[in-house]
């Protein structure tokens, strides 16, 4: 089994409507551990390289100008098959076809604003990791998990 990081964020919509502690909490509930987390504001470049890989599609001027529109809470995620755990937690990108019981199904109606963004490969985490979070992410002291073993 690999542990892996992922690159997980709490979207406009998902912050002004006060679910930053609900997303976060389903992913520390099913044993993914926080490794790096800030509220930050999102620059248009960081907002373009995020989204480059959708920089010709007819939405991308949309998702640029909302994802930079209020702060977003962007997080790193470490566990076992962290990347494909968070996006089976975070449901399909449409939150209309959505399952119950997933972050999208439970909270979103609207593709634009569907809460939360998850890295869907190991190139896209290392990628996204790298540009969110340069500066690092923390690692625990063994000694101090043993006792949640
Ligand atoms: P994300 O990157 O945000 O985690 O979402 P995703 O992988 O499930 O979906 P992706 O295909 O990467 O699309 C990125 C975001 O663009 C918005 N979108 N709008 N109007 C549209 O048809 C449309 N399609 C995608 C969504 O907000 C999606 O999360
Ligand atoms: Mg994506």
């Amino acid at each position: 089994m690999a542990v892996e990081k992922t690159f997980v964020m709490v979207k406009p919509d998902g912050v002004q409507r006060g679910l930053i502690g609900e997303v976060l909490g389903r992913f520390e509930r099913k044993g993914l551990k926080l490794v790096a987390a800030k509220l930050m504001s999102v620059p248009q470049s960081l907002a373009e390289q995020h989204y480059a890989e959708h920089r010709e599609r007819p939405f991308f001027g949309e998702l640029v100008s909302f994802i930079t529109s209020s702060p977003v809470f962007a997080m790193v995620l470490e566990g076992e098959n962290a990347i494909s755990v968070a996006r089976t937690l975070m449901g399909k990108t449409n939150p209309a076809e959505s399952a119950p019981g997933t972050i999208r199904g439970d909270y979103g109606l609207t593709i634009g604003m569907n809460i939360v963004h998850g890295s869907d490969s190991p190139e896209s985490a290392a990628r996204e990791i790298e540009l969110w979070f340069s500066e690092g992410t923390v690692s625990y002291d063994k000694a101090v998990d043993v006792w949640l073993a």
